[in-house]
């Protein structure tokens, strides 16, 4: 392990396997993983509307074995102020986040991880509405 403490920040919704691989790659790279979950009010600010709410985000995130400790994440402006108080001396985020948190660098390494091709949860919300978009066709059409 090359780091004692990293962190990261998400919404993880609808907790998927490419959010599983980022965690399990932030563990792989240190001994304590903090996870920053965004909390309702400040994904609304992003513009985000989860389909979980944080306590139960919160309760599936909790049951990964890479996350060992979980804090709120509720404005943008809240990263320095932990990584002092957690002891932070990695930040991680994936790579679609490239370049945007380089000013952490005076703190703590910052690491960018990369992301898992092909799955996100906006996808998989869009991919789960033309499911049930189809089902409803399907059956209007076998009741006509
Ligand atoms: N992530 C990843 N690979 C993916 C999706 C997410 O590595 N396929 C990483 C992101 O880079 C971020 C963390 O998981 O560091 C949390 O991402 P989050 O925004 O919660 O997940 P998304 O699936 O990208 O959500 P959305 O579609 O709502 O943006």
């Amino acid at each position: 392990m090359i780091y004692k403490n990293v962190i990261t920040y998400g919404t993880f919704d609808l907790l998927h396997v490419g959010h599983v691989r980022l965690l399990r790659r932030a563990k792989s790279l240190e001994e304590h993983l903090v996870v920053a979950l965004s909390t309702d009010e400040f994904n609304k600010i992003k513009g985000k509307t989860s389909v979980l709410c944080y306590e139960e985000r919160y309760e599936i995130l909790s049951a990964i074995k890479y996350v060992d400790k979980i804090i709120p994440e509720n404005n943008w402006e809240q990263k320095i102020q932990d990584i002092l108080t957690e002891k932070i001396d990695c930040f991680v985020m994936g790579n679609d986040w490239e370049g945007k948190f380089d000013f952490l660098k005076t703190y703590c390494s910052v690491v960018y991880l990369p992301r898992t091709e092909d799955i996100s949860t906006t996808q998989l919300k869009t991919d789960l509405k033309n499911a049930d978009e189809t089902f409803r066709t399907e059956f209007f059409l076998k009741n006509l």
